[in-house]
């Protein structure tokens, strides 16, 4: 790495992130079904219908993979909670082993001096709720909040910080609108009322854990930059329309109480009745705000009906998802955040990183690619930090090739190699170049 730890204040916080789903394996300890589960068993949807049944073993292998935390000197470790683990009906039976693992995960982060940062959900919702209309259901903030309840409950006094959900964009719009990810609809009456009910879900989830006493509680939204393919004012609203729904709705639910109106003309008409009244619980007070931060789009002007927009291909360099690497996006995004949304609130980028296509030769992954993508980041965040930013932490996706998703297993984010037949994990180029980064004294 071109930086060191020294680069940056003493107090910043270097982490790195994982989810559930995406690295436990699924099949073990009395989890119950998923609507990732169901998604991924039907046919089309997912690469190879591959599914996170095993994962990366690492309910079994948790040790291990903090050992590789620790070990590299990161400060704390981003890890979500599986709703159906803990609750395999979604609501009523609690799994005791489910409780049990986040318990002795929880202890084993503190053990080796790990910072606990968990996410709440991390999108497998249970399948039972999924039956219930899932997202689309305003009572799912209620089942939401008796889940933060029941998993705080047990860990909570022992969470460095906690945010309620990941990328509420991915959960509603993603999910909903363009079908890509579980339950795979493509329905604007379903996508409007996601949004707003994973934002009151947001908003409850934070005052049942002030409630238990819990603080350091924040908010972790994905951004990507929207810049218009030429320089038409058509295609300037095709990127502002694009923004307003993926960047700003979120944003402006929690920080300014009310949505863009370009979000608004075409998802109004589909809002649950009395909207407006649930600003007060969504915008309930957090202590930083996360940003998920891995491309930008250039987006032009589309006949047809709302949106409007397109995606169109853009020149710069791509990773292995196809993701133009455009490192300035997370400046332009730091500073716009802090200055019309959070304020002087602790901001930190809670996800950042690329998939390569890395390749395993006796047994070494030479993935330099992922080490200039990083270094090119960090530079773009110090530079905001040095214009007043109030970033305190960054943290790395992700600490092992995982399931990603509609795109199975083949997509590689880690900075540990995982073979998934054998599960053994091998740290590439990228991790011993941040252990050296991290760890080394001037
Ligand atoms: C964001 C998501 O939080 C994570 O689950 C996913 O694997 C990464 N982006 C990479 O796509």
């Amino acid at each position: 790495m071109k930086f060191s730890r020294q680069d940056f204040p003493h107090d910043f916080q270097f982490g790195v992130a994982t989810s559930s789903y995406q690295i436990e394996g699924h099949a073990f300890g009395g989890a119950g079904p998923t609507h990732w589960d169901t998604f991924a068993a039907t046919p089309g949807n997912v690469v190879r219908c591959e599914d996170g049944a095993r994962g990366c073993d690492h309910y079994h292998r948790y040790e291990e993979d903090l050992d590789l935390v620790a070990n590299a000197g990161f400060d704390s470790y981003r890890f979500s909670t599986s709703w159906a683990r803990v609750l395999p009906e979604g609501r009523g039976t609690v799994n005791q082993d489910g409780l049990d693992f986040y318990d002795r995960l929880t202890d084993a982060m503190l053990e080796r001096g790990i910072k606990p940062c968990a996410t709440l959900y991390h999108w497998e919702l249970p399948a039972p709720l999924a039956d219930l209309g899932g997202w689309r259901n305003r009572d799912i903030a209620n089942w939401f909040a008796d889940f933060t309840e029941i998993i705080m409950g047990r860990i909570g006094d022992r969470m460095h910080s906690v945010a309620p959900i990941n990328e509420p964009w991915c959960v509603s719009w993603l999910s909903h609108f363009l079908g890509e990810h579980a339950p795979g609809l493509r329905d604007i009456r379903a996508t409007a009322r996601s949004m707003h009910h994973v934002l009151l879900s947001h908003g409850r989830a934070i005052e049942v854990m002030r409630g238990l006493g819990m603080s350091n509680l924040g908010g972790v939204f994905n951004m990507e930059w929207a810049d218009p393919a030429d320089d038409s004012d058509a295609a300037r609203r095709a990127a502002d329309t694009y923004d307003a729904c993926y960047n700003r709705f979120f944003l402006s639910g929690v920080f300014k109480k009310s949505y863009p109106e370009l979000a608004l003309e075409g998802l109004e008409p589909h809002l649950p009745q009395g909207w407006q009244d649930d600003f007060d619980t969504i915008s309930t007070p957090i202590d930083w705000c996360g940003v998920n931060y891995y491309t930008r789009k250039l987006v032009a002007p589309d006949a047809g009906p709302w949106p409007r927009y397109q995606e169109v291909p853009g020149p710069l360099p791509k990773t292995q998802m196809g993701w133009e690497v455009y490192p300035e996006g997370l400046y332009k995004f730091l500073t716009r955040t802090a200055q019309e949304y959070s304020g002087d609130l602790p901001i930190f980028v809670t996800e950042n990183g690329m998939a390569n296509n890395d390749q395993l030769t006796k047994g070494e992954v030479t993935d330099q690619a992922r080490i200039d993508y990083i270094n090119q980041h960090l530079s773009q965040a110090r530079r905001a930090m040095d214009e007043g930013v109030p970033l305190k932490g960054y943290m790395l996706w992700s600490l092992l090739d995982n399931y990603e998703w509609a795109l199975g297993y083949e997509k590689r984010f880690g900075m540990v190699h995982v073979d998934f037949d054998s599960m053994v994990r091998t740290p590439k180029a990228s991790y011993l170049s941040m252990k050296q980064a991290l760890t080394s004294t001037p």
